[in-house]
Order: C-alpha cells, then structure tokens, then sequence
C-alpha cells in the first residue's frame, strides 16, 4: 500500500444510498393490516346497518302488536279506569265511609231513630257487597290507550292491554254481574245518604219556622246550612250535617233567650212539670202514673190524695204563706188515677148528662189530676168546687199569689173556647215558678196560649 494512499483515505460517501427494497414479510404484515381494518370497518358500518334494520322492523312489529292489542281492548268494549270494578269498588268505598260519618252525626232528636237505622243498614249492605266483589280481579284496562312513541313503551303498554283482556274476557259474566252489584249498592248507598239528609233539612227547616225569637242572621245562617247540606257532595254530607245542626241549636239559643221558659218546657212528656193535658192531648200512655206521689204535710186533705213531689212541697210553701196572711186552705182533690177519674166522670154523667160533664170533668187520660200536678183548694167557707170560690179571701189571695210558688189558676173565666172547661177558680196546677211568673208578667191566662197550642174546646 503507499504512503499517500494510506495518508489520504478515500471519505465515506456523504450523499444517502438509495434505500434498500422492503423485505417481503414486512410489506406482508402492512397490506394485511391495511386489509383487516377495511373489512372491520366494512363488518362495523354493515352491523350499524343491520342494526338500523333491525330495529325499525321491531319497533313496526311492536306497533303492530299495540294497535291490534287496542283494537281487541276496543272491541270488547273496554275503557279505561271509569265504569270498571275497580273504580266502582273504589267509589263505593268512599260512599260507605260518607255515609257512616253521616249517621254517626245525625241526631236522632231531630229525625229519629228510624233514619239513623237505615242508613247504617245501607252501609253496612253496602260493605258486604264490597267484600264480596273486592277480590274479583282488578278488570281495569290501561288508563289511556294513547299510543307510545317507542318499541319498548310500545311492548310494555302492549302487555299491559293484553292482561286487561284477559282479565275481562277470565271475568266474564260473573265480573259484569259484581260490577252491576256494586253499581247498584252505590246507588242505595247515596239514595240512603240522600233520605237521610233529606229528612234533616226537612225536620230542621219546621224547626226553623217556629225559632221566632232567634235574630235574623241566625235564621239565615240556618237556611243557607240546610241548603248547603242539600247540595253537597256525599263526601262532605256528614260536616254539612254537623254545621247544620250547630247552626240550629245557635239559632234555638236565641230563641230561647228571647222567648223565656215557653221555649224550654217539654210540654208532650207526662213526666215533665209543664206537661200540657187537655181534651185535644191527652197523657200518653194515656193511663200514665207518676212515680213520685207524696202527701202534702200539714195541710187538710180530707180526700186523702197525694202530689207529685215537687208539687207537694210547693204547695206546703203556700199554704204557709197563706195560712199566715189568714186565709189557710185545704185539699180536696190532688192524683186522681185513670181508674178514678173514670169512675168519677161515670157517676157525674149519671147524675147530670154528658153534655154537661164534658164542660167540667176531664175524660180519663185527658185530667190535670191524672198528672199529679194539680190540686183543687177550699176553704171551708161553702164554696167547694163552685165558682164563688174565686171570690172568698182565700180565692183572691190565691189568685194573686199562686204564681210565686209555680201555680197557676188552669181554668179560668172566660176561658173556656180555649181550655174547654168552665171557670174553676179552685184547680191550681202546679207548672214551676219560672213558667207561672212568666205567665203571670205577660199576662197570659192559660197554658194553650203561653205554649202557642191549638185551642181545645172539645175532643
Ligand atoms: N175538673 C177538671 C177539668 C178535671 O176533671 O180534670
Ligand atoms: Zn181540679
């Protein structure tokens, strides 16, 4: 080798060689991926494609599906929810509640036992009826029919309408037949609460008539409750029976404020002190006996007939009263029972005729004395049972006084087109202080006109 050679060796070339060719694997490897990701693009769009596919055909078959499940619905007659057992029995139930909380509160003062009765019967038929029919399936179809907008709503609405008439179609006849069970008892339900309340509004509007004293708001506050209890709905009917009822007894209050003891007194009981007997309203029963008889103490009572309790004592009262201002009395008649006012009346129609019985002695049942409340008074002086009683001393002190301790002159002159007996200035009878003062005050002569009664001349 020379030396220049070896100084000056030739320079590595500085210009790129051309590349060698690939290797053939490798160009291999590179057109098979090339390939693999086109067909899996290709698989991919194609999938997405039969997917779409796929899923109009199911929906179009779900849709399909529907309309004919609603037309086989429609066909059978189904609805929704209305008219359904379900709904009925639903219904019903809310009835029956309706008409329980109206019986609980009706009063039965006012319209008697009878009314409570029957409507707590209808109730309760009512309830069996429910009970019965409560289990026979729920036949209610889909609440709407309203057609939803994908495959899946669309399916399960389907299924939903499916069940429907199955149920309907299972049920059959024996499910109309509970639902026309169930229909009627609502009906007799509502007729029920209907009667009731009517018989309410009704009892309470003649109640009304005669609250005289009652101001006028009151009055119209009770008119305008019975109209509302008239008209509301059944739900509401026991609350609007309730503010009726309060809206009467507020109105009664008044009424009572304003009308004094009248409007207190129980003149129908023959237990009560201001028991109205006479020809047109006899005792009932009309052979009653009082249960507190008792003799009058110290004062003469040669006939030996007791009082009512209440009455003996005030009698005691005023016979000490008069017997201290001079002018003492004694008993001649008090309790005469049915049996001896009988007898009496038979003995004095054998003796004078009826007609002219009947204008002195009561018929049996139709006596004061039969109350124990009354008592004829005499004072020895030649006057008994006759009308110139009224005009001894002991007469007029009586006349004057026999208000303070709850007496009362029952029949007094001229009053005979009213009480239908002639003037008997001797019978007291006893009504209590309040009554025969309030009496006395307003002038009123007997217990026909206080009470606002019908006259009772005769029988
Ligand atoms: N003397 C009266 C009217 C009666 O018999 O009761
Ligand atoms: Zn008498």
């Amino acid at each position: 080798m020379n030396e220049h050679f070896s100084e000056q060796q030739a320079p590595e070339p500085r210009v790129s060689e051309p590349q060698a060719p690939a290797q053939p694997a490798e160009a291999a490897r590179r057109r098979r991926v090339i390939v693999w990701g086109a067909a899996a693009l290709a698989a991919v769009l194609a999938g997405a494609l039969v997917c779409v596919a796929v899923s109009s055909a199911e929906e179009r078959n779900a849709r399909d599906a529907y309309r004919a499940a609603v037309a086989r619905w429609q066909a059978i007659g189904g609805d929704a929810a209305p008219g359904s057992l379900s709904s009925e029995l639903q219904g019903l139930d809310g009835e029956i509640a309706a008409a329980r909380e109206l019986a609980a509160v009706l009063p039965e003062a006012l319209v008697g036992v009878d009314a409570r009765t029957a409507l707590e019967g209808a109730a309760t038929a009512a309830q069996q009826t429910a009970a019965q029919h409560g289990g026979a399936g729920d036949t209610r179809g889909p609440a709407s029919v309203a057609e939803p907008e994908d495959a899946a709503k669309l399916r399960t609405a389907t299924q939903r309408i499916e069940a429907a008439i199955a149920a309907r179609e299972g049920a059959g006849q024996s499910d109309d037949a509970a639902l026309a069970a169930v229909t009627e008892q609502r009906r007799a339900v509502v007729a029920a609460v209907d009667t009731a309340r009517g018989a309410l509004v009704t009892v309470v509007a003649d109640q009304a008539a005669g609250l005289t004293g009652a101001s006028a708001e009151a009055r119209q506050a009770l008119a305008a409750a019975g109209e509302s209890l008239a008209a509301a709905p059944v739900a509401e009917a026991a609350a609007s029976a309730t503010a009726l009822t309060a809206a009467l007894d507020a109105a009664r209050a008044e009424h009572e404020a304003a009308a004094g003891p009248a409007a207190a007194a129980n003149i129908d009981d023959p237990a009560s002190i201001a028991v109205v007997v006479n020809k047109q309203r006899p005792l009932q029963p009309i052979s009653w006996e009082p249960g507190d008889l008792r003799m009058p103490a110290g004062i003469p009572n040669p006939n030996g007939q007791p009082l009512r309790a209440e009455a003996a004592t005030a009698l005691e009262a005023m016979y000490a009263e008069a017997a201290a201002a001079g002018v003492p009395f004694i008993i001649t008649s008090g309790y005469r029972g049915y049996g001896l006012q009988s007898s009496l009346f038979e003995s004095y129609t054998a003796r004078d005729g009826l007609a002219a019985v009947e204008t002195y002695s009561a018929r049996p049942g139709h006596s004061e004395h039969q109350t124990g409340l009354a008592a004829d008074l005499d004072d020895g002086s030649g006057c008994s049972l006759d009308s110139c009683f009224g005009d001894t001393a002991a007469g007029r002190w009586l006349r004057e006084n026999a208000h303070r301790f709850g007496f009362i002159l029952r029949y007094d002159a001229g009053q005979q087109p009213v009480v239908g007996f002639i003037y008997e200035p001797w019978h007291f009878r006893y009504v209590g202080a309040q009554v025969a003062g309030d009496m006395r005050a307003r002038g009123i002569a007997n217990l026909e006109d206080y009470f606002g009664l019908p006259a009772a001349p005769t029988y």
